[in-house]
């Protein structure tokens, strides 16, 4: 092929192993094998009815469905600013509000708005793995924290401090609390160190606040916090958030970033040019999400996975895995293999002989950590509680086989 012809260097991105894993997982499903997927950090169960309904109520009115402003109706950036009042008691200027077409066109539009290429951009590992994607796909230097079990897999300052005074200064920092795949959370003292060193420092912090609401508290009730929004420690982080995981909307397509002043002509400029503008039916739709029967709706399904984590953290011991991560939101765990390790060699072949002997699905660490992830598998416990129990119940067989 002419060199003019392959395709850039910069789309040479890792592409997910769980794609690979949920393939196999619908091949075995052709063969009419019955798996059981714990892949997907995903709810099965759709948007809340409200949403659906005033969706069904947009298509059969016939209205056109035109584009939008690029950064969203302003009925949508309005409620979104007042969520940001019922859950934080936070003021949001909707101005300051961008919708985007998930998170994930959240990240594209804040990152090219706010870094250069070349500038290093810090990030924990393990993480999800698209933001260091997709900071490479855009020139960034992607600056890998090794955070472990002693800091709850989360960045701290003094890692922030060792990786400037080795890699030099850093233009930016993720953070997501709770965090995929290992669901930990920082506390409100601890956003509030990142947001202080990175004003010291002059780094942009982006906050991806996508699993909020999506917490969990000691016992089977839902945590009492939210968890803490990086606004309410610093203006000048990017808050990004979605409809998909706490309203469970992810094919919908809709999230949204709060914007400092200074980032909203230029995210403007560029959703213009890159979308033009976020699914306007979700838009119109979406709405609904803030209605007191769909948050409440929402609730349910949060005290239905609190249940499910719970099972799962029982079972830990008789699995014999560990260490695994607190799990205090999201609907993941992380769990290091133990003894399994010895026997399977890494994550990777675990998952699989585990999918083709008893066919249950899981995620190996190494999607999200590429050093350390060989000993760690991810749950999804999104999946229900019945899934959850028939998971254990093949994983223990497997293992004592
Ligand atoms: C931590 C995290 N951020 C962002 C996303 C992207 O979600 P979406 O684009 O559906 O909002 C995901 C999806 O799994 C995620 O786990």
């Amino acid at each position: 092929m002419s060199p003019h012809l392959a395709p850039s260097s910069r789309s040479q991105v890792p592409p997910f192993a769980v794609m690979d894993i949920l393939a196999r997982v619908d091949a075995l499903r052709a063969q009419g094998r019955d798996v059981v997927s714990l892949c997907a950090g995903e709810p099965s169960g759709g948007a809340p009815a409200a949403v659906s309904a005033r969706a069904a109520e947009i298509h059969a009115s016939g209205r056109a469905l035109t584009y939008t402003p690029a950064l969203g109706t302003a009925e949508l950036r309005g409620a979104i600013a007042d969520h940001y009042r019922r859950w934080y008691g936070l003021g949001v200027d909707p101005g300051r509000v961008a919708v985007t077409t998930g998170s994930s066109g959240a990240f594209v539009l804040s990152f090219l708005a706010a870094f250069e290429v070349g500038d290093r951009v810090a990030l924990a590992r393990p993480g999800y793995p698209a933001y260091r994607n997709i900071l490479t796909a855009l020139g960034c230097d992607v600056v890998e924290l090794d955070a472990g079990p002693d800091t709850r897999y989360q960045p701290t300052p003094a890692m922030l401090d060792a990786a400037a005074s080795e890699r030099g200064p850093l233009a930016g920092v993720v953070l997501a609390s709770p965090a995929n795949p290992t669901g930990t959370m920082v506390s409100r003292e601890e956003l509030a160190a990142i947001a202080d060193w990175c004003a010291a420092n002059g780094a942009r912090l982006i906050s991806d606040e996508i699993y909020h609401g999506i917490t969990y508290g000691p016992g089977l009730e839902r945590a009492a916090s939210m968890g803490v929004c990086a606004w309410e420690v610093s203006r000048e982080a990017v808050v990004i958030s979605s409809f998909s995981k706490y309203w469970g909307m992810t094919g919908w397509r809709l999230g949204w970033a709060l914007l400092p002043e200074e980032l909203v002509g230029p995210v403007d400029a560029l959703a213009g040019n890159v979308a033009l503008c976020p699914p306007a039916p979700s838009q119109l739709a979406a709405v609904e999400a803030f209605s007191p029967e769909s948050y409440a709706q929402a609730d349910a399904w949060v005290a239905d996975y609190a249940r499910t984590r719970q099972t799962l953290l029982d079972a830990l011991p008789s699995l014999g895995w560990g260490p695994a991560a607190p799990a205090d939101g999201a609907f993941y765990l992380y769990a290091e293999l133990g003894d399994q390790l010895a026997r399977f060699g890494d994550s990777r072949e675990y998952a699989r002989q585990l999918l083709e002997s008893e066919g249950v699905a899981l995620v190996p660490g190494t999607d999200f950590d590429s050093v350390h992830g060989g000993r760690a598998v991810r749950l999804s416990f999104a999946a229900g509680q019945a899934a959850v129990e028939e998971a254990i119940a093949r994983i223990l067989r497997f293992q004592g086989a």
